[in-house]
């Protein structure tokens, strides 16, 4: 189910490296991510990509550490952002800022004129009213932006309605029905250089066949701009692929890329993807003590040292994710709690009514954390946020300090005194 992590002799183990040693050194709470894992997830893209012109654009809001970043860029990758912030993270791991597409449909004409100096691949347009500012800025600079507008092709994703993107009633993207008249208003944009199409339907899709039917609506549209003489250079379907949490059934890329790509065939337009979860979920762990266990008459409770502001996924999305004991401890009965953190919320849970053999001072490892886990996470509480910790064969890297007390009041003052 894992295929980072193993269990030896009772122990789990991430790559060559016993997570038990990563608890001692660094403590806890503590993201541990394995780098063969994450440099295997972007491979699975460019093998089954083959001979199709693409170009893989990590999504870096699922995972933004510079040394996640760096071992992408290393392998060729090239990134969707979604904010200046995530450019500067690209531009300081070495990225090709002409591999970078910037989606997001609330850019700033800060982030716009930054983005149009390093010269990156494209913009992810998601308003008339966007496209105009970019314009604007591109004339004041007497360029040209390069642009992708970004359809939303009301297509069901099955997922969670939080991270669904592409219906109607959601608030991405421009309705496929009218991004035709869109495409033609922008064609007559002095600073606008039309480049691509791209649309994005949603985040842990368990099967391709949304992806699919994306493609064919888009692939409808580019044909109708085609014959008014507007030529696109690429497709970006965005991201999306999900990952197996629990027992879920997941298609894989290979499936994925076997039903996109006899539709791609015969075009010459380069296929772009913005793979996030995909590529550094299953890549990643949260690693944690239990701190005390308690119980009443209904519940048997396991209070561990990280919390929502670490992980915020199960609160916020009732998201299962895996938990076990990093070394098994078989002499204890099994029973069933909840593992909660110390936030003073009711909310503040990393799962509910699992079935572990613990003990205080126990050390529990959370599966699947490597995305949307340390970049959602915050200093509610006033607590300082987790290190982050890569795993390379036997080396053990430290790629994010833990946060210190000092760091939580920084750029804070107290007011003068009369
Ligand atoms: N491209 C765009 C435009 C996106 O909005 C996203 C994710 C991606 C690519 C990457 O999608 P992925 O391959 O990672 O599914 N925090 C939520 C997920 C939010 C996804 C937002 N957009 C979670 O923890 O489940």
């Amino acid at each position: 189910m894992h295929t980072t992590i193993s269990r030896q002799n009772g122990d789990l183990f991430m790559e060559k490296i016993a997570l038990s040693d990563i608890t001692h050194q660094f403590g806890t709470p503590c993201y541990v991510y394995s780098k063969a894992a994450i440099e295997r997830n972007y491979q699975s893209y460019v093998t089954a990509l083959g001979e199709q012109p693409h170009l893989v654009c990590y999504a870096v809001k699922s995972n933004s550490n510079i040394a996640v970043l760096q071992t992408l860029a290393a392998l060729g990758a090239g990134f969707d952002i979604v904010s200046v912030g995530e450019l500067e993270r690209v531009l300081m791991a070495g990225g090709d800022p002409s591999k970078v597409v910037f989606s997001g449909l609330g850019k700033t004409r800060q982030e716009m004129r930054r983005a149009l100096e390093i010269g990156i691949h494209c913009f992810n347009v998601e308003s008339e009213s966007e496209l105009e500012l970019l314009n604007k800025i591109a004339s004041e600079l007497s360029m040209r932006a390069p642009v992708s507008i970004r359809v939303n092709p009301d297509v069901n994703a099955n997922t969670h309605p939080y991270i669904s993107t592409g219906l109607k009633e959601d608030k991405f993207g421009i309705d496929i029905n009218n991004a035709l008249a869109v495409y033609q208003h922008a064609s007559l944009m002095d600073n606008i250089h039309l480049i691509g199409i791209d649309c994005h339907i949603g985040s842990q899709l368990t099967e391709v066949a949304p992806f699919v039917d994306a493609m064919d609506r888009l692939l409808i549209l580019v044909d109708q701009l085609g014959a008014l003489k507007i030529s696109l250079n690429h497709i970006d379907i965005g991201g999306g692929l999900g990952v197996r949490y629990r027992d879920e059934s997941i298609q894989s890329v290979d499936d994925y890329m076997s039903e996109l790509l006899p539709r791609l065939a015969q075009r010459s337009e380069t296929l772009i993807l913005e793979p996030g979860r995909s590529i550094t979920a299953n890549a990643g762990v949260l690693l944690t003590e239990v701190q005390f266990i308690k119980s009443n008459d209904h519940k048997n409770f396991v209070i561990v040292d990280a919390a929502m502001n670490d992980m915020l996924r199960p609160s916020l999305y009732q998201a299962w994710m895996d938990i076990q004991p990093i070394s098994d401890s078989s002499d204890l009965d099994e029973k069933v709690y909840d593992v909660v953190g110390p936030v003073c919320e009711s909310g503040d849970f990393l799962g509910k009514e699992r079935p572990l053999k613990v003990k205080e001072g126990d050390h529990l490892c959370l599966f699947s954390a490597g995305s949307y886990g340390f970049v959602m996470s915050s200093n509610y509480n006033s607590r300082p946020r987790a290190p982050e910790i890569m795993v390379d064969e036997d080396s053990v890297y430290l790629i994010r300090q833990r946060e210190t007390i000092q760091d939580l009041t920084r750029g804070e003052q107290l007011l003068p005194v009369n």
